[in-house]
């Protein structure tokens, strides 16, 4: 450690007096004291002794740099995303016999923390060859789509599936409860999937092996394990311990074979319960699931056999499939997870768990002894003591050193706030403070309050919260109100490892524990050199913003905890409000107690808010106008009510928003409080519905599994061929790939204002920083190539002398590493003069800030004359103005690009995160001024991306290659999740001012509606998209006379673009609003008014397409409201909104249609395919579409396999490439399997003609190698082109001539949806309880695939209707950028009920056909027309407001726009305490935050 240097951090004010340096203070300790630099730990089963590593990486760092560990993913660098999460293999601090499984975030995690421990990432459990059961599972079960997510949701679910063994009781039980409802999915998101599959397969581990509850048979396994001595165990010296337990499922080391194939265990695993399973834990799968020893083959589809390597057959065609009649298997993705089906219903088959092959805890670790330890550069430094007393001293000499326990704030604040702490010290390895030593439970009794060790994990705080209060009951009430925050604290990984320490010393005001210890009373015991050692009460220890009264040397070492005292008339409570339950950061947080006297009168109470102040405060006036108070009383409640709105009387522009929101929460859970209160103390009668919140249960689900039109490949269940290399981790995604020799990452200069003259950008100080290598900016490349854009060039690559939108790209640093680059980018001074933006489409309209687009719509009388005469034969007008949001597509790998140049002629090879391959293709050979043949741009799979990579992708790869050029370097990117959302632009946030004609029956009669998109600062697409927004404006209605006129708004904030929907559920968004308006103003039930104006084949819609007799809506809302029981349900909803005041339902029944084909730019309707046979029969297909977890690839290869009459592992696709494929359009407007599809047949067409006389000549049932390699040998092109173009389609903007003008749709994908859900009134919180949804998706080619789509799909729109909210500051500033603040559905906002099913028969039970349907096998586009349905928990939730406000006698008619957010529907309710804290806007104040729509 000599050589090491040591940093000079700048001084601050509260080191010693003696002002001594870093390096001064620490250099005597290093010697003495921290004498090892080396970690020493396990990875995946193998030692590692990792000498002086970079002090900057984090766990993720270390582990991605890894060549062969790749599975573990940045999604978000955050700890919002559970992408990079891992499992630490570590000794139970509660019983150092036992072993425990914590999954972590390996992006906060600090690397020092992984001395001693060992670490298992996604490859240390399975491989393709040989999956894990849950690898297995997953990706047969359909859990995978884009596959980014998957790796941390398996080692999620791993962590859960090994805990679930107790060594004491010898029991294995894992229940569904366990899965759904304990919070260890909750760190983890998945934007593909809808979670659904996901929880299937994780189920299964329940229902099919594990049989609920495994117990060990104690004889088979020696000694108990009460007697196992540990130390022994750690002395012995045998390289392995010969006692104890590994903590495997099933069994340990000591009772199964070393090599892992233990038999015993096996069986033991099989063997049947001996305690039943809960119903719950028996979920319904209803495809035909069962578990086999072997991975079993359906060789209809897969298993395909080749011949030998020509050389050695080449003179004997017929032979070869007589000397190998088995063939040659490849080593394909599909052998694990293939599925087959009898009669359309698919069989899955699982390997069957085998705990006996699960990673042991190494045997080395048993006997590690920690050490203090000390390693860094000359920038950074990280400590890790490993007592109390050396961590007391370090802070002694050196004060200014960082504590760093848990890391979850700490890290939040190195990557996002730009804090380096030169000096680090991991305190969460030191026993005294990781490990409370709870009182035995006779002592607990007696006891009078609680000493938790202040690092303490928070999952531990929640199992001894919880395990206290089922022995102490009430007297514990502080814990259980302590548990039931910390269950709603962040995701698993993060409370695995966070600590009570680490919030309080934190201080933020909107923390979850701090008011819970608050209100109990809680002190912190603080240990300092300069000090000594004291007791700080809460109460004293907040002082201002994250600031507190601990001193700069001071330690935390507990945290105590008063219990309630026996007999006392006490109760403490904890309540918290998010915008979503889970791991989300609270709006209103609380802890409350009151303990009352004899009389019943308030004899102490404590209101402890968080997020209504700078800091967690009590509600001072409140608590000492109710003292001495009667508390049941309604004059007391009242009382406190009315002191609570004076203690918070937050203005309208309060910092965070949200006023009149936070101070009605504050009201209303203290309204709560007093009500659980009451009734806790028994004090007397009150409504249950006030007290209770928002139960979710168990979610269940079917699929209707069953395809009466499978053919031998096409209509099969196939999981997605990637599925299990996306499980094991192994698939690879651009930044996945190997590194390039000499090559450079790039770091973006991004503007930090919306709008702002650029005065000077000064990089000198960048490019003094560590491994930087150069700059580019808008002088690096001519003025006239600085420009794209999807439609209309008007972007700049490189800001140029004015920035018009927050994060803005100015210019970019490249360095040796992605860190470098990015701390470098940051270095980079910009000076800015600061002008006004435009954020909203409001202020565009009053601005006049439009692009030029001007599209309009006319039918009836519109069409020449005005829609005043429509208006005129109207019975009643209705007018109204409707917002939705944007949203953001959070696709979970961000966009990446590599770079690679060639040596010669200009030749760039460009692997790019992008659906749209010949668009990057262009870009770039536009700025490196070469032409597209020398361009080739690839890319293998994407980790999702909506529309999000459609054209926002292409300008990072033109930017790497422009630096590609100038420093004849590879160049690589990945952008970091802010980054990404500040850049990528979102789904259009827009706003229709209609106005509706209808007769006094309800029939629609004219609609004039004026509609608006907020592009942002560029056009890119915003055109096209709103030209589906006015076509979709209809939804499934017939209106006959029609105008309305399309603006795109021009604002400072990012471009919008596409994504999944284009504009139209916005556009039906607006026409279902309108019809509950229409519906409430008639006083015509809503179901009635829809059915009195749907379409009729023959009608026309307003783009002149006429309806024809595929048009299957009412069917589906026939078959789907008898299946789903709604008119049932509906009145059983009326029934229960008359007798629940405080908690209402709502259910409604919504139909979509949804045009497929690039409906304004017809030349993209156009796809070619490439197949290749070669000679020993194998096939290589390329075709111009992209995968990005659709499963495209997968469906292609069926089609092609189905064509050339092989199986689907015959056929592979590596990659999507312009060289392969010329002139592809974007996969995107659910056109990819039409388009791609149609043209592989036409490629397979081809070769078919020209197999056919080999086909003759070797019989119908010979092989392809055989067929393929005759053709060869009689010179025969295997090789075939294939082109379609979507032919009848083609409408001109302004034709409306009935006989001459073209569909502009090929067709409709139409369905329906029935939600039903419940909303919490008093906080404006919901769930869903059921939803049913059933499309038309013609003839599925893969009907897994679809119904992935259409559940994923469902759930993206349910949260672009419900909680996913884009928001800016005044300033412009963009401020929802990462996980912490925008929120996505996680595992537990799914419906409860979830199913799905496809439209197949007609109402008198008859085989369905599609008339007009001219499309690959019949099938039609599935990718974006469900996500519209995901309206139906708005249009539920919508009734349920409503319901509320007709109880609360609200008058006026409901207006509530999307989304629709716990605050917005908090707020419509109306009610009195809603009124009562009513915070009036003053004259010149704005919200804190802007919603741009
Ligand atoms: C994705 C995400 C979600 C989150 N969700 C929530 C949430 O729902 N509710 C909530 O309240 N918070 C939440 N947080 C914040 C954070 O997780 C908590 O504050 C957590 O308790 C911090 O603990 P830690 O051990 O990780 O602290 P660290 O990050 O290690 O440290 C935080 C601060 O505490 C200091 N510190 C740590 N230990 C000691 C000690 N023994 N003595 C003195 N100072 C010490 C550190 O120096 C540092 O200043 C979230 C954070 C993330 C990243
Ligand atoms: S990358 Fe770690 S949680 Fe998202
Ligand atoms: S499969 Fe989960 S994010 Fe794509």
């Amino acid at each position: 450690m000599k050589e090491m240097e040591l940093p000079t951090p700048p001084k601050p004010l509260a080191d010693p007096p003696k002002a001594l340096t870093a390096a001064e203070s620490l250099t005597p300790l290093i010697e003495s004291t921290y004498t090892s630099p080396d970690l020493f730990f396990y990875l995946n089963g193998k030692k590692v002794i990792l000498s002086n590593p970079n002090p900057h990486w984090t766990l993720l760092d270390y582990i991605r740099a890894q060549k062969s560990l790749k599975g573990t993913k940045l999604g978000c660098g955050e700890g919002g995303c559970g992408a990079c999460t891992v499992v630490l293999q570590v000794k139970d601090s509660q019983d150092q016999r036992k072993i425990v499984h914590l999954a972590v975030n390996a992006c906060l995690f600090p690397l020092v923390g992984i001395d001693g421990k060992h670490v298992i990432t996604v490859e240390g459990l399975g491989s393709v060859a040989s999956p894990h059961p849950l690898q297995e599972r997953i990706a047969k079960m359909h859990g995978s789509q884009c596959g980014f997510c998957t790796p941390g949701i398996v080692m999620s679910l791993y962590a859960l599936v090994r805990n679930s063994y107790n060594v004491e009781t010898r029991k294995f039980h894992l229940s569904a409860r366990d899965i759904e409802l304990e919070g260890h999915l909750d760190g983890n998101l998945c934007r593909c999937t809808g979670y659904k599959p996901i929880l299937q397969a994780a189920k299964t581990f329940i229902t099919e092996d594990l049989k609920g509850q495994l117990v060990e048979d104690s004889t088979a396994h020696g000694d108990s394990v009460e007697a196992v001595d540990i130390t022994g165990l750690v002395s012995n010296g045998s390289g392995r311990p010969s006692k104890g337990s590994c903590g495997r499922p099933g069994g340990c080391c000591r009772d199964t074979p070393s090599d892992g194939s233990s038999g015993e265990s096996k069986s033991e695993c099989s063997s049947p319960s001996t305690e039943p399973s809960s119903l719950s834990d028996e979920e319904f799968i209803p495809a035909h699931i069962a578990v086999t020893k072997e991975p079993m083959q359906d060789a209809e589809v897969s298993g395909t056999t080749y011949a030998l390597p020509l050389k050695s057959r080449e003179n004997d065609v017929q032979d070869t499939s007589k000397s190998h009649p088995e063939g040659i298997k490849t080593e394909s993705s599909l052998q694990a997870p293939t599925s087959g089906s009898k009669n359309g219903v698919p069989q899955i088959e699982f390997a069957e768990y085998i705990p006996g092959t699960e990673l042991i805890f190494p045997p080395a670790l048993w006997r590690y002894d920690p050490k203090p330890l000390c390693y860094g550069n000359g920038r950074k430094v990280w400590f890790r003591p490993v007592t109390l007393d050396q961590l007391a001293e370090l802070k002694g000499v050196y004060p200014s050193a960082k504590l760093v326990g848990g890391a979850s704030e700490v890290q939040v604040e190195v990557r996002f706030k730009n804090s380096d702490y030169a000096v680090a010290v991991y305190v969460s390895d030191i026993e005294e403070l990781k490990q409370t030593k709870l009182p035995s439970f006779g002592a607990l009794e007696t006891a009078e309050e609680l000493l938790l060790s202040a690092n303490t994990p928070l999952t531990e705080v929640e199992r001894m919260c919880k395990d206290i209060y089922a022995k102490l009951g009430k007297r514990a009430m502080v814990l259980e109100a302590l548990r039931k925050q910390l269950r709603y604290f962040a995701g698993r990984q993060i409370r695995n490892v966070a600590s009570l320490a680490g919030n309080i010393a934190t201080a933020s005001p909107i923390s979850d524990a701090n008011p819970v210890l608050l209100a109990a009373g809680a002190s912190v015991v603080v240990r300092s050199q300069s000090i000594g050692l004291s007791e700080v009460p809460l109460n004293k220890f907040f002082i201002a913003y994250r600031t507190t009264s601990l001193p700069p040397d001071g330690i935390i070492t507990h945290v105590k905890i008063p219990l309630h005292k026996a007999g006392a008339r006490e109760v403490l409570k904890a309540y918290k409000q998010a915008k979503r339950k889970d791991d989300d950061i609270a709006i209103v947080t609380a802890g409350f107690k009151v303990r009352l006297n004899e009389e019943g009168e308030v004899e102490d109470i404590v209101l402890a808010y968080g997020g209504m102040a700078p800091k967690t405060v009590e509600s001072v006036n409140a608590q000492s106008a109710l003292l001495g108070k009667k508390w049941f009383s309604s004059e007391t409640l009242e009382l406190g009510l009315d002191n609570l709105t004076r203690d918070f009387d937050l203005s309208f522009s309060v910092p965070g928003g949200m006023a009149h929101y936070r101070k009605t929460l504050a009201l209303s859970l203290f309204f709560r409080f007093w009500h659980e209160s009451v009734s806790e103390l028994t004090l007397g009668s009150v409504d249950n519905d006030i007290i209770e919140e928002i139960h979710r249960d168990i979610s269940t689900g079917i699929r209707d599994d069953y395809n009466p039109n499978e053919q031998r490949i096409v209509g099969k269940q196939i999981p997605h061929l990637s599925a299990l290399k996306q499980c094991t981790g192994e698939a690879e995604y651009i930044d996945d790939m190997p590194p390039q020799d000499q090559e450079l990452f790039g770091g973006l200069v991004m503007s930090s204002k919306a709008h702002a003259k650029l005065l000077d950008v000064d990089w000198e100080p960048a490019l003094k920083m560590p491994g930087v290598a150069g700059y580019i900016d808008k002088d690096s490349i001519p003025k006239e190539k600085n420009v794209f854009g999807a439609m209309i060039k008007d972007e700049p690559y490189f800001a140029d002398g004015e920035v018009r939108h927050h994060g803005q790209v100015i210019g970019m640093v490249y360095a040796e590493t992605a860190l470098q680059a990015q701390a470098a980018a940051r270095a980079v001074q910009v000076t800015y003069e600061e002008l006004p933006p435009i954020l909203t489409i409001d202020e565009a309209i009053e601005a006049k800030s439009f692009f030029k687009h001007n599209r309009a719509l006319k039918k009836g009388v519109a069409v020449d004359g005005s829609m005043d005469e429509a208006f005129a034969k109207c019975d009643r007008i209705f007018e109204g103005k409707t917002r939705i949001g944007g949203q953001e597509h959070f696709y979970l790998e961000t966009n990446a690009a590599l770079v690679i140049p060639g040596s010669e002629d200009g030749f760039m090879e460009v692997w790019s995160s992008t659906q749209n391959t010949m668009e990057t293709q262009e870009f770039v050979s536009q700025v490196l001024g070469v032409p597209s043949s020398r361009i080739n741009c690839r890319v293998k799979r994407m980790g999702g991306a909506f529309g999000g990579k459609e054209s926002r992708s292409v300008p990072f790869a033109a930017l790497l290659a422009i630096a590609a050029k100038k420093e004849r370097r590879p160049m690589r990117i990945m952008l970091n999740r802010d980054e990404d959302m500040l850049l990528s632009g979102q789904r259009h946030p827009c706003q229709a001012r209609w106005k509706i004609g209808v007769s006094n029956e309800g029939k629609l009669l004219a609609l004039e509606a004026d509609i608006f998109d907020n592009a942002g600062f560029s056009q890119d697409m915003s055109g096209a998209v709103m030209d589906r927004c006015i076509t979709h404006f209809d939804n499934c209605y017939e209106i006959p006379d029609v105008y309305l006129k399309g603006n795109v708004c021009k604002t400072n904030t990012h471009s919008n673009t596409a994504f999944r929907g284009f504009g139209a559920p916005q556009g039906m968004y607006f026409t279902e609003s309108i019809m509950y308006a229409v519906s409430e103003g008639l006083g015509i039930d809503i179901d009635e008014l829809r059915q009195r104006n749907l379409y009729k084949p023959g009608n026309w819609t307003p783009f002149f397409q006429k309806i024809d007799e595929d048009w299957h809506v009412p069917l589906l809302l026939k078959q789907l409201g008898d299946s789903s029981n709604y008119e049932t349900r509906k009145a059983e909803v009326a029934k229960f909104n008359a007798t629940n005041k405080w908690k209402k339902r709502g259910i409604c029944l919504v139909p979509t249609k949804f045009g497929l084909s690039f409906a304004t730019a017809l030349h993209l309707n156009q796809a070619g395919a490439y197949i290749k046979i070669y000679a020993d029969g194998s096939i290589l297909l390329h075709h111009g579409g992209t995968e990005m977890g659709q499963g495209l690839y997968t469906k292609m290869c069926q089609v092609a396999a189905q064509e050339l009459g092989v199986t689907v592992d015959a056929i592979f696709t590596q990659d999507t490439q312009t060289y392969q494929s010329a002139n592809a359009s974007p996969t995107a407007a659910s056109s990819g399997s039409d388009l791609n599809g149609m043209a592989v047949k036409n490629a397979c067409d081809i070769l078919n003609e020209r197999l056919q006389p080999f086909r003759e000549k070797y019989g119908p049932n010979a092989p392809m190698s055989t067929i393929a390699h005759a053709a060869y040998i009689d010179r025969v092109n295997l090789a075939a082109n294939g082109f379609w173009k979507m032919p009848t389609i083609g409408y001109q903007w302004g034709d409306t001539n009935h006989e001459t003008v073209k569909p502009m749709y090929y067709y409709f994908t139409q369905g329906a949806g029935v939600t039903e859900v419940e909303l919490d009134v008093l906080t404006g919180d919901h769930t869903v309880l059921r939803t049913d949804l059933m499309m038309d998706v013609g003839n599925s080619i893969n009907p897994a695939i679809d119904y992935g789509q259409i559940e994923g799909a469902f759930v993206q729109g349910q949260g672009m209707f419900t909680i996913e909210e884009s928001l800016w500051l005044k300033s412009g500033e963009f401020a929802t950028r990462g996980p912490g603040t925008y929120k996505i559905p996680g595992f537990s906002d799914i419906p409860q009920v979830f199913n799905a099913s496809m439209l197949r028969y007609d109402n008198e039970g008859k085989p369905l056909s599609w008339k007009h349907l001219r499309s690959i096998q019949s099938s039609k586009g599935i990718g974006e027309p469900p996500l519209f349905l995901g309206s139906t928990v708005f249009f539920a939730l919508r009734e349920a407001v409503k319901a509320a406000r007709e109880m609360n006698g609200a008058k006026e008619p409901l207006a509530l726009d999307s989304p629709a957010t716990a605050e917005k529907m908090r707020l419509a309710v109306a009610d009195d305490l809603a009124k009562r804290a009513q915070v009036v806007q003053k004259e010149g104040e704005r919200n804190f935050f802007v919603a741009v729509a």
